[in-house]
C-alpha cells in the first residue's frame, strides 16, 4: 500500500467524527461501497460473466429487468441489511420498501437506491452506475412509507458509483462533494478528487432531443438558443453530449461543467418526468449542490420538492449554476406569459422556407 493515501474508511472517520451515532453512518457507507465493489466486478466481466441480457421480468415501473439490475439489487441488500445501521430500504427494483429481516438489529438510517443506473447500456459496454441516498429514521418503530417520503434537503449522505474505465465513488455527507477511485489491486477506494467544484458557466448541454416535440416551450427555447450558437442570442457555440446513463452524464458535469436536462414532457401524461425523485434526482441534486452547481425541476429546487410516493418521477435540470438559473428563468417567463412562444429561425421572416412571394 502506498503511504499517505486517504482510503474511504479514513476519510469517513475524519468527516463523520462529530456524528453521534456509534459509527452507524460510516459503517453503512462502507457497506454500500462493498456492494459497489461486487457490482464493479460483475460489470467488468462483460459478456464473459454470463450477466448480459434481460430476464423474463419487469420491475414496478414496467421496465424490462436486466440480469445485472437484479444482481446489483441483491448485492446492495445483502451488503447493507445485516450491519445494524438500517431501518429499511427503497430500491428502484422493488415495489414496496425492503424490510430489515428480524434476525438483524435495526439501525437509524434509511437507504434509497437505484442499483444499476443506465442499465439499458449494459449490453453495449457503456458506463453504468449505482446511485444512493441516506435519510435519518430517528425512531424505534418499523419505518412506514411516509418515513421514506422526506424532502431531499434532509438527506444526510448521497453518492453514486460509476463503473467506467475506472470505477469511482462520488460522495457527499453535506461537507462538499468528493470522489474516490477504486484501486482494484488492493480493493480500496482512494480519495482522488477532493472538493469538486462545478464551473458556473459552461458550453455543454445534455438532453435527449428525440423527445423534442413533447417538450414545454421554455425547454425548446433554451435548446434552440444553444444550437444557434454564435449566430444566436448566446453568441457562442455549444456542444451536446448524451450518454443515456445519468451517472455518466453527471460525472462529466462534475469533472468539467455542463447542464443536464430530463424535463417534464407530454410523451406520457402520467409521468411528470423520466427520473425518479427518491433515488435518482434527490441524491444527484445533493451531490451537485455540494459541488457548487444547481439543481431544479424548472420551477424550484429539486431538494425542496415534497415526496409523495416511493417511485415518483420528476423533471430534472442540473449542473452549471448560471445555465440552470437561465432555464429556471425561461420557465418563469413562460408561466407568467412574458415569453413569446419560440419560433424557429427557419420559419421567421428571413427563413429558408419563406419565399418572397408569401
Ligand atoms: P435506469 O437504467 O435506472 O432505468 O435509468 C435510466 C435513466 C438514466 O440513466 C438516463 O439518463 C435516462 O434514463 C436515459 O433516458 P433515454 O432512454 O430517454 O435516453
Ligand atoms: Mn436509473
Ligand atoms: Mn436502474
Amino acid at each position: 500500500m502506498q503511504l499517505g493515501r486517504t482510503t474511504l474508511s479514513k476519510f469517513l472517520i475524519e468527516q463523520l467524527h462529530e456524528v453521534d451515532d456509534n459509527g452507524q453512518l460510516a459503517g453503512l457507507l462502507v457497506d454500500v461501497a462493498a456492494a459497489m465493489k461486487s457490482i464493479a466486478a460483475m460489470t467488468a466481466k462483460g459478456a464473459l460473466g454470463g450477466f448480459h441480457g434481460a430476464i423474463e421480468t419487469t420491475n414496478v415501473q414496467g421496465e424490462v429487468q436486466k440480469k445485472l439490475d437484479v444482481l446489483s439489487n441483491d448485492a446492495l441488500i445483502d451488503a447493507c441489511e445485516w450491519g445494524g445501521t438500517l431501518a429499511g430500504m427503497i430500491s428502484e427494483e422493488n415495489e414496496d420498501p425492503i424490510r430489515i429481516p428480524s434476525e438483524f438489529k435495526r439501525g437509524r438510517y434509511l437507504l434509497n437506491f437505484d442499483p444499476l443506473d443506465g442499465s439499458s447500456n449494459i449490453d453495449v459496454n457503456v458506463s453504468v452506475g449505482t446511485i444512493f441516498s441516506v435519510l435519518l429514521h430517528d425512531k424505534d418503530s418499523e419505518p412506514t412509507i411516509d418515513d421514506f417520503l422526506q424532502v431531499g434537503r434532509r438527506q444526510v449522505a448521497a453518492g453514486y458509483a460509476i463503473y467506467g474505465p475506472a470505477t469511482m465513488l462520488v460522495l457527499t455527507v453535506g461537507k462538499g462533494t468528493h470522489a474516490f477511485t477504486l484501486d482494484r489491486e488492493i480493493g480500496n477506494f482512494i480519495l482522488t478528487h477532493e472538493n469538486l467544484r462545478i464551473p458556473v458557466d459552461t458550453g455543454e448541454f445534455a438532453i435527449n432531443t428525440s423527445n423534442e416535440r413533447f417538450w414545454e416551450p421554455p425547454v425548446s427555447r433554451y435548446v434552440e438558443e444553444c444550437k444557434a450558437g454564435k449566430t444566436g442570442i448566446r453568441g457562442r457555440d455549444f456542444n451536446m453530449r448524451w450518454i443515456a446513463s445519468m451517472v455518466a452524464d453527471v460525472h462529466r458535469i462534475l469533472m468539467r461543467g455542463g447542464v443536464f436536462l430530463y424535463p417534464r414532457d407530454t410523451k406520457d401524461p402520467k409521468k411528470p418526468g423520466r427520473l425518479r425523485l427518491l433515488y435518482e434526482a434527490n441524491p444527484v441534486s445533493f451531490i451537485i449542490e455540494q459541488a457548487g452547481g444547481a439543481s431544479s425541476h424548472g420551477r424550484g429546487p429539486i431538494l425542496d420538492l415534497p415526496a409523495e410516493s416511493p417511485h415518483q418521477r420528476v423533471a430534472v435540470i442540473f449542473g452549471s449554476k448560471n445555465e440552470v438559473e437561465r432555464i429556471e428563468r425561461y420557465h418563469a417567463e413562460f408561466d407568467s406569459g412574458v415569453d413569446q412562444p419560440y419560433i424557429s429561425p427557419l420559419f421567421s421572416n428571413r427563413s429558408l422556407y419563406r419565399s418572397e412571394a408569401i
